[in-house]
């Protein structure tokens, strides 16, 4: 599906489909016909948030269908209006079996959202919401592809917000990218989506931009290293841990180091401490804050940032066998941290332990986690959203602040000092479980705070909405979600 902007009005050209998204309550009289506002009123077509009509032309124009789509009222708009927009229109898209789509966007700017901002949202949303997933399912790719649109074709009156629009559809092609890119990594099932493809995956997002080198650290560079805690955890699997290090270099001088480090557990059967059937039937998903590293850099390699930025991601499975480690077991980090092993499902922590302890040998200005990390984590906020910790406010408040705008939402959740306790390890420095039954997103990010050391850090924990069960959004089908590549982004482009 190809889209286009276009300056002035589709008069005299070929759809087979005409949008006009419009307003809650809005007059139509200047869009369309007296006819069609007339149906319009007759069916009670409001304009309210998802509301949507179609309606035939018949009498030989060259249109051949009218689709109103609502956005809501004026006043509440913001930027992610348009992604769930277009995530909406992407679906009446597909049904509508339309090839030649045009969109006027004139009668829904707002005042509060610059244009660049608005078609990127509604770019993003459009292509997102049109994500599936068919690499093993032939059928479904067919039908895909025998319903999709040839070119959405976006109309705008002025050349100002032409310009705008420009850099904005670019920026959302870019991104979508690396959304889609981190959503394949994550629907992947782990027999094919093991450290080794994770290594790979990050190699040819490398091979994109001269701006991007990539290091990898195999199991013998860890053992040089001492990762201890990480090559514990990747013990009991078939497969060699594989770790990476992406880092992009900014056209000028450089203002800052940015760490962003992911979880890469490929498959977490728990290890000894083995989950049920049930918990274990979607932990391939577990890589998910991995895949956003490689989606993150996927779309660094098209969009410019000023800052230096790191990628790092040590790639293990987490599997149950005679060489597996056990509970009782202590293991050493690259620090030097000694971690008591009460639970081998509590394997996130103890592979980021490494990670994390690696990129503060960096010495970066900032380190973010971003992990798949606790189930305890879903308890509280449920599966959209992300729970925030750590050690530096402002960039908590920073980061739930542009979750708001790239549709990614986040809560903190407190860093309250007594629950330090509950990592403490009588025979170790740490130990991986907190206490029984409490708080146990927070005992995670308890646990990792002690790895960044004295650097500004923030934890995402993205165990909820990494994956949707279900659609949850118009932008966001069932399966990976992609989710923090946008966010990411938007906080790099923001230094
Ligand atoms: N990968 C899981 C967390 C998870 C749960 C992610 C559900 C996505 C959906 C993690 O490794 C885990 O098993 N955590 C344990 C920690 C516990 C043993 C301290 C948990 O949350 O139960
Ligand atoms: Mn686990
Ligand atoms: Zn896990």
């Amino acid at each position: 599906m190809q889209i286009f902007l276009e300056k002035g009005l589709a008069r005299g050209k070929e759809f087979d489909l005409f949008v006009y998204p419009v307003l809650h309550k809005q007059s139509l009289t200047k869009f369309v016909d007296s006819s069609i506002v007339f149906y319009a009123d007759q069916e009670g077509f409001e304009g309210a948030v998802g509301e949507w009509l179609c309606v035939p032309v018949l009498n030989g124009a060259l249109t051949k269908k009218i689709l109103l789509l609502g956005i809501g009222e004026k006043r509440l708009l913001e930027e992610d209006s348009y992604r769930k927009l277009g995530g909406q229109l992407a679906k009446r898209i597909r049904e509508s079996k339309a090839k030649n789509v045009a969109v006027s966007l004139d009668a829904i700017v707002s005042p509060g959202v610059s244009g660049r901002d608005m078609i990127r949202a509604f770019v993003e949303g459009l292509r997102l919401g049109n994500y599936v997933f068919h690499a093993y399912h032939a059928e479904h790719r067919e039908k895909h592809s025998k319903n999709a649109a040839k070119s959405v074709c976006i109309f705008a009156e002025s050349s100002s917000l032409i310009t705008a629009m420009q850099k904005g559809l670019e920026e959302a092609e870019s991104l979508v990218a690396g959304v889609c890119l981190a959503r394949d990594l994550v629907n992947t099932p782990s027999m094919d989506m093991g450290p080794q493809q994770m290594a790979d995956a990050a190699n040819e997002v490398a091979r994109l931009s001269k701006r991007i080198k990539i290091m990898h650290i195999d199991m013998v560079e860890m053992e040089r290293l001492g990762m201890g805690a990480a090559l514990s955890v990747a013990r009991g699997s078939l497969y060699e841990p594989k770790g990476v290090h992406l880092i992009y270099t900014p056209k000028g001088k450089s203002k800052r180091k940015i760490i962003i480090v992911g979880k890469a557990v490929t498959f977490d059967s728990g290890g000894l401490s083995l989950k049920p059937a049930d918990g274990m039937t979607t932990m391939k998903i577990d890589m998910a804050g991995g895949a956003a590293v490689v989606g993150l850099f996927r779309a660094l390699a098209k969009i410019d940032v000023d800052v230096e930025v790191h990628g790092i991601f040590l790639a293990v499975e987490n599997m149950p066998s005679g060489s597996a480690y056990r509970p009782g077991d202590v293991v050493k980090a690259m620090d030097g941290t000694t971690i008591e092993i009460l639970n081998t499902d509590a394997e996130g922590r103890v592979t980021l332990a490494d990670a994390l302890a690696y990129a503060k040998t960096l010495q970066p200005d900032i380190i973010i986690d971003i992990a798949t990390l606790t189930g305890a984590c879903v308890a509280a906020l449920g599966e959209e959203i992300a729970g925030a910790m750590g050690t530096d406010r402002k960039l908590i408040e920073k980061l739930i602040a542009y979750g708001r705008q790239t549709g990614e939402p986040i809560w903190e959740l407190p860093m309250f000092p007594a629950y330090e306790e509950h990592v403490k390890s009588r025979i170790a420095n740490l130990k991986n479980t907190g206490a029984r039954g409490q708080a146990g997103a927070i005992a995670g990010a308890m646990f990792l705070k002690r790895f960044a050391g004295a650097i500004p850090w923030v934890h995402l924990d993205i165990a909820g909405p990494a994956y949707a069960e279900r659609e949850v959004r118009s932008d966001t089908p069932q399966g990976g979600t992609g989710f923090g590549v946008r966010l990411l982004i938007r906080y790099l482009q923001g230094l």
